[in-house]
């Protein structure tokens, strides 16, 4: 049975960074008990979440549609598509609320995929990581696309360092 992820200090590292984007329209991928939209519907005129486990809480805010990541969603649809992946490192995924498959890093290239087919040419996909997960094989995506990745922003708990990057289309 899944359960519903309760957010935790990488949730709340995410809905910092989401704070200085706006836009028409924004995707959260995995949105868990929907306390990133809350702060996504102040900046956002469209703000929807997708995950395989229905939020426990009411909504603050924005839309939620049960979904395997963007696959209910047109490409070239959003303005921001933001994403804290399952990450932790896992031979099988038994948890889909944290476990990421290998490297911890299947499950956000899986994201990945998706963020980049939905987003507006224009738009800027947020991915937050983990110092568990090689960032490398993140980056190999987004230059097989055409996409540079920034850090927006780190914090170092004491077992991990978590950060929080923008992705966007080179030109920009
Ligand atoms: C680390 S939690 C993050 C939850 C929330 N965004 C937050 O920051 O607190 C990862 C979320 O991704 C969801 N998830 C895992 N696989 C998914 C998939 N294929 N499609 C949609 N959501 C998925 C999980 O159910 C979980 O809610």
């Amino acid at each position: 049975m899944n359960r519903v992820y309760l957010a935790s200090e990488d949730s709340l590292l995410l809905r910092r960074v989401l704070q200085r984007f706006s836009g028409q329209s924004c995707l959260e991928i995995g949105s868990g008990n929907g306390g990133n939209l809350s702060v996504l519907v102040k900046s956002f005129g469209f703000v929807v979440g997708t995950d395989l486990v229905p939020p426990e809480m009411p909504l603050g805010g924005g839309e939620f549609v049960l979904a395997d990541r963007a696959s209910c969603f047109r490409d070239y649809t959003f303005d921001l598509v933001a994403f804290n992946p399952p990450y932790l490192p896992s031979e099988e995924v038994e948890d889909p609320a944290v476990d990421g498959g290998r490297d911890g890093v299947d499950a956000a290239l899986a994201f990945l995929e998706e963020a980049v087919r939905v987003m507006k040419s224009t738009g800027t996909i947020l991915i937050l990581l983990s110092s568990y997960n090689p960032r490398e094989r993140i980056e190999l995506i987004c230059r097989k696309h055409g996409l540079t990745m920034t850090l927006e922003e780190s914090e170092r708990l004491f077992y991990e360092n978590l950060a929080v990057y923008a992705i966007r289309r080179a030109q920009q």
